[in-house]
């Protein structure tokens, strides 16, 4: 019988040996905290479909920004749900409209001590639900887009938003936007590109909380899941065109993605475990069928070990508890 003279084991012995030798760290400062502001109603209420997430009034927007930046959170995103909806999304570059209203109510409250990044995109302002404007045959229309987003762009820089996170998924969608904010002097917002989103069937949640008008299916626009290569192409435009932090979306089923991402790009690398990811372990967890900190830890372990420098997550609050704790 032989011993074996290599024992991987001996660091696994104690919590001491293996707090010393873990190869990923995770800090509650790369975590961002997706938010809803609603414009519709008078008091915080909860998503039904996302547990432990809420939509928010302009008031407890503040509170809950108090509270990540004191839960030393880096960052927060946010997004709206506007009173009324019209087919080229007008709400979403009047300065009064709910999310630019939102992005300066967040600007306020966050006082500096996290970033407040906002959803640059048109699907929650469309009355067709598409994240662009249509042309005449229904086709959503890239270039009429692409002007939109550059109006939309400059409406958030000015509400106050440190980072605009450009979601639609158009061609040319950063390049357009920089070129509108360098056009407006505002050389200093910065961009975070989804660089490679999936058309995938993880949003269903985030639909849900955003009561997207949405028929069909956005696969005109957003990634084939079948498609590795093309993120790497995905990633490699959107920093050429000037994004600061590219991302990909959504994370657990694409950390291959997300690896190569990584390897490849220059700029920070975020992913975002989105609304479908984090139901399905609440889901489970609600059901006794899974243990639900162990599961979010282990989520953002692993992108952050796939390579994320900063994860998008519904779970940072908690995490930051957690993740503090652990510490
Ligand atoms: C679209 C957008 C989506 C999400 C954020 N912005 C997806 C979509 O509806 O196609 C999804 C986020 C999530 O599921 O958590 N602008």
């Amino acid at each position: 019988m032989t011993t074996p003279i290599i024992r991987p084991r001996r660091l696994r012995g104690t919590p001491a040996l293996r707090r010393l030798v873990a190869q990923t760290r995770v800090h509650p400062a790369q975590l961002v905290l997706p938010l809803f502001v609603h414009e519709g109603i008078s008091s915080p209420r909860p998503i039904a479909s996302l547990p432990g997430v809420s939509h928010h009034t302009l008031d407890s927007l503040a509170d809950e920004i108090d509270r990540a930046a004191a839960a030393g959170i880096g960052g927060v995103m946010l997004f709206a749900v506007p009173a009324a909806r019209d087919a080229v999304g007008s709400a979403a570059c009047e300065a009064d409209g709910i999310l630019n209203r939102a992005i300066a109510g967040a600007k306020d409250a966050a006082g500096g001590r996290l970033v407040v990044m906002s959803d640059l995109c048109l699907d929650e302002f469309t009355d067709h639900g598409h994240c662009g404007v249509l042309a005449e045959d229904g086709s959503v229309d890239n270039d009429a887009t692409l002007e939109v987003y550059a109006r939309m762009g400059v409406a958030q820089a000015a509400a106050g938003a440190d980072v605009l996170g450009l979601s639609g998924m158009m061609d040319g969608q950063v390049e357009a936007v920089r070129a509108a904010l360098d056009g407006a002097g505002r050389t200093d917002v910065a961009l975070l590109a989804y660089a490679a989103k999936y058309a995938s069937a993880l949003y269903g949640p985030f639909r849900e909380a955003v009561d997207s008008q949405l028929v069909g299916d956005r696969r005109t626009y957003q990634m084939d899941p079948a498609n590795r290569r093309e993120a790497a192409l995905e990633a490699a435009l959107d920093e050429a065109e000037g994004a600061d932090i590219v991302m990909v979306k959504p994370a657990l089923p694409y950390l291959d993605v997300l690896a190569d991402v990584a390897a490849q790009s220059a700029v920070p690398v975020a992913a975002y475990h989105v609304s479908g990811e984090y139901s399905q372990i609440e889901a489970a967890a609600a059901n006794g069928w899974i243990d639900r900190r162990a599961a979010h830890l282990e989520a953002v372990t692993s992108i952050v070990r796939a390579g994320a420098d900063i994860v998008v997550t519904y779970a940072a609050l908690d995490l930051a508890t957690w993740l503090t704790e652990g510490a």
